[in-house]
């Protein structure tokens, strides 16, 4: 049998296997969308090869004058389709804001995605390259970002798709609930090669993930590379506690909060740190200069992972002693 009747035959693979927790929510809705817009198609295909027929030009069919009022009619077919379609929203709202926040522990791992592949860093740096091993049963979240444009990751067996937009770090959370290989494949139309930008995502239990992540040489030491940069990049001769030109110390600020010059508050995570690197300019920490050139360009993706994992294993590090920021003009 020719690939689409086999289809046909067998109603179980329209669609791709359910692999996430959301999956299911995802395939009720869609098919309760599919099953009212087929009622409506029949009910008003029905009506109106009925009309048709039965007052075609010479039919004998009693005309009557309308007997009950026009707003009377307008008035219930409006009411009840806005029922339905807020019902619709309804059913479809919450899935979508649960989709959207992620709950408050995630295992995280790192996408970059670049024309044409997706390169992927675990938690313990270990890398794959349009491959990503995940556990099963865990809520796993994707931090992602685009070198050059934008690109979509999308698992149909999950029924997730999230664009990833460059100069914008976008999140994806999931939770893998049945082993096995799935695809996985870029959505957005991303250039001549776009079409093979695909890969595999790969649901292991979660024995069978940690032991995967811990074979091989693959794992590189992200906090070490961190540091070496840090120090390469000059970031020390500013930001090191002996440092005697004046910027924020960085020990122990990842997660804290950083008052900024302008009065408000923000989190330093790791979307602020990221972009106190490529965009110093937008939040200055108060008390401070903005001397800061940006990184943008020197930092390759990859680094940047780095130096983040580096700063965020300084989180513990002891805060050094409370002082009052100097004036930001040096007295005469
Ligand atoms: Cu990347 Cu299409």
């Amino acid at each position: 049998m020719n690939p689409p009747l086999a289809i046909l035959a067998s109603p179980v693979h329209w669609l791709p296997a359910e692999a996430s927790r959301s999956a299911g929510e995802v395939d009720a809705l869609f098919l309760g969308l599919v099953a009212l817009s087929v009622l409506l198609v029949v009910v008003l295909a029905g009506l109106n090869l009925t009309f048709i027929l039965r007052y075609r030009k010479g039919s004998k069919a009693a005309r009557p004058p309308l007997r009950i009022a026009s707003w009377k009619l307008e008035t219930l077919w409006i009411s009840t389709t806005t029922v339905i379609f807020l019902g619709i929203f309804a059913w479809g709202a919450p899935h979508y804001i649960a989709a959207a926040r992620p709950p408050a522990t995630t295992y995280d791992i790192h996408v970059t995605a670049r024309q044409w592949m997706w390169d992927i860093r675990q938690p313990n740096g270990r890398r794959e390259f349009n491959s990503i091993h995940v556990p099963s049963g865990r809520a796993v979240r994707l931090i992602m970002e685009s070198e050059d444009v934008i690109h979509s990751f999308y698992v149909p067996s999950f029924r997730l798709k999230q664009d990833v937009v460059p100069g914008k770090q976008v999140t994806l959370w999931f939770e893998p609930t049945k082993p096995g290989t799935y695809h996985l494949f870029c959505a957005e139309f991303c250039g001549t090669q776009h079409a093979a930008m695909g890969g595999s995502v790969i649901v292991q239990s979660p024995a069978d993930y940690e032991a995967w992540l811990q074979r091989g040489d693959a794992a590189i030491d992200t906090v070490a590379r961190g540091r070496r940069l840090f120090t390469l990049h000059g970031c020390a001769g500013c930001h090191a506690a002996e440092s005697r030109f004046h910027a924020p110390q960085l020990e122990g600020i990842y997660g804290r909060q950083v008052p900024l010059d302008d009065g408000r508050f923000v989190i330093a995570n790791e979307q602020y740190l990221r972009d106190a690197v490529l965009d110093p300019q937008r939040e200055i920490a108060a008390g401070y200069e903005p001397v800061m050139p940006s990184y943008r360009g020197q930092l390759n993706e990859a680094d940047l992972l780095d130096l983040l994992a580096y700063l965020r294993s300084l989180a513990d590090a002891p805060l050094p002693p409370p002082e009052m920021p100097p004036a930001v003009h040096p007295q005469p």
